[in-house]
């Protein structure tokens, strides 16, 4: 089999198992990531044809179709009707689409709110507990492998741009692996540190990037009129997407069936850097600043799954994880958000 026909039969779900209980408290903060301005230059990920041959490259195809198809992970691990690929597009490469090859080689990363290192391996977890509204995959795991594989093999064209030979790519533990390359013990191609290269990798591209602050208050009315004209046609009039064959082609924006109030794209601020860039879908930057800080704050002021860091009071888990930009816990419509949550990776038919 040809390594294409490979990758697009290669959905193999070996070495699955059943979810054990991961440790959610850790995932508590899903931190906004430091960001810079979008650069003019990025590096370009390798194409299929430099995939290394033998097991790794197994490893790496797997992981590209957890990437995109990630429903077929369902129900183990997934609670909602998104791919990994709906928020990080182009299977994981775009730039400004907080891309794989700028996540891999910025972990493991200190987070100073609650002094610890975060491992990339937890930062995919945190992904499926929230932005999948499902239930996180445990250390190890071959699904947390695979993926890890996939993200890192993306990342030699940060390291070594045009020279990447996958004869010589380096192969990492699957230990290794999971903790991510921001680290000096890592193993770097050869050819990348002969060339001076350092763990501290220049990653342009990285996250979505920041808007100035919105010139007047970001406004539910005008965003309602701006998703009617921009949106409603994808992703549906209630933000409900749609389906074909059970599966959505356009991903659901509120509602029982998407991210939850944990999740990133749930701050007005990072889901109005998301769509500025990258939505209406193939029209980047078709909306004005004003209109993506007004639409993304009414698409999170719709109700959707339960933060599930609530452990039953709204107030302390506004208190200890939401402010700035979450809407979770604020009254909107004679409403408290928060209050008519939808359930945490509910059991799917
Ligand atoms: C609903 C949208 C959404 C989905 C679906 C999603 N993510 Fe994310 N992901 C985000 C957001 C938002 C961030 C943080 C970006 C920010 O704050 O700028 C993020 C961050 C990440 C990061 C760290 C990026 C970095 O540069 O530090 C990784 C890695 C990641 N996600 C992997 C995954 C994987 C794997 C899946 C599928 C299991 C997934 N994500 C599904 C929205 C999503
Ligand atoms: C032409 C169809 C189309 C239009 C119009 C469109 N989108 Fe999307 N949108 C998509 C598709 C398809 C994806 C998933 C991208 C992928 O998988 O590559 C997506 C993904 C998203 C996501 C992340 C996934 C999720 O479910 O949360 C958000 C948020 C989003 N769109 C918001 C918007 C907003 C806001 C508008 C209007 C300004 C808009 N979209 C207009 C097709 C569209």
């Amino acid at each position: 089999m040809n390594k294409i026909s490979a990758i697009m039969l290669g959905l193999s779900l070996a070495g699955m198992t059943a979810a054990h209980a991961v440790n959610t408290d850790k995932l508590a903060i899903q931190e906004e990531l430091p960001v810079g301005k979008a650069a003019g230059e990025y590096p370009t990920p390798p194409g299929w044809d430099k995939l290394p041959e033998g097991e790794f490259g197994e490893k790496i195809i797997r992981g590209y179709n957890y990437f995109v198809n990630t429903q077929s992970l369902s129900p183990e691990f997934v609670g909602d009707g998104l791919n990994c690929v709906n928020c990080h597009m182009d299977a994981g490469k775009k730039e400004n689409a907080a891309p794989l090859w700028a996540a891999y080689m910025s972990y493991p990363a200190y987070r100073k709110k609650n002094d610890r290192i975060n491992s990339y391996e937890e930062r995919i977890q945190g992904c499926f507990l929230y932005s999948m509204n499902g239930t996180p995959p445990e250390h190890m795991n071959p699904v947390l492998v695979d993926l890890s594989a996939y993200a890192y093999w993306l990342a030699q064209g940060t390291m070594t741009g045009e020279q990447f030979d996958p004869a010589k790519m380096a192969i990492p533990s699957d230990e290794d692996l999971l903790k991510g390359g921001k680290r000096d013990d890592f193993p770097f191609m050869q050819a990348y540190l002969d060339n001076g290269g350092t763990a501290e990798v220049k990653t342009p591209g990285r996250g979505y990037p920041k808007l100035s602050d919105p010139g007047q208050e970001p406004d539910i009315t005008r965003g309602k009129a701006v998703y009617a004209q921009e949106c409603a046609v994808c992703h549906g009039a209630n933000g409900e997407g749609q389906k074909v064959n059970d599966r959505y082609v356009f991903p659901p924006l509120w509602g029982p069936d998407t991210y939850n109030w944990g999740a990133g794209m749930q701050r007005v601020n990072t889901a109005a850097y998301f769509i500025h860039k990258n939505m209406p879908l193939g029209q980047p930057e078709k909306l004005t600043e004003q209109q993506a800080w007004d639409v993304a704050m009414y698409l999170d002021t719709q109700e959707r799954p339960q933060d599930p860091r609530n452990k039953g009071s709204l107030e302390e888990t506004t208190e200890k994880f939401h402010g700035g930009y979450s809407q979770y816990g604020k009254e909107f419509n004679g409403s408290v958000l928060g209050t008519a949550s939808y359930p945490n990776h509910p059991n799917k038919p």
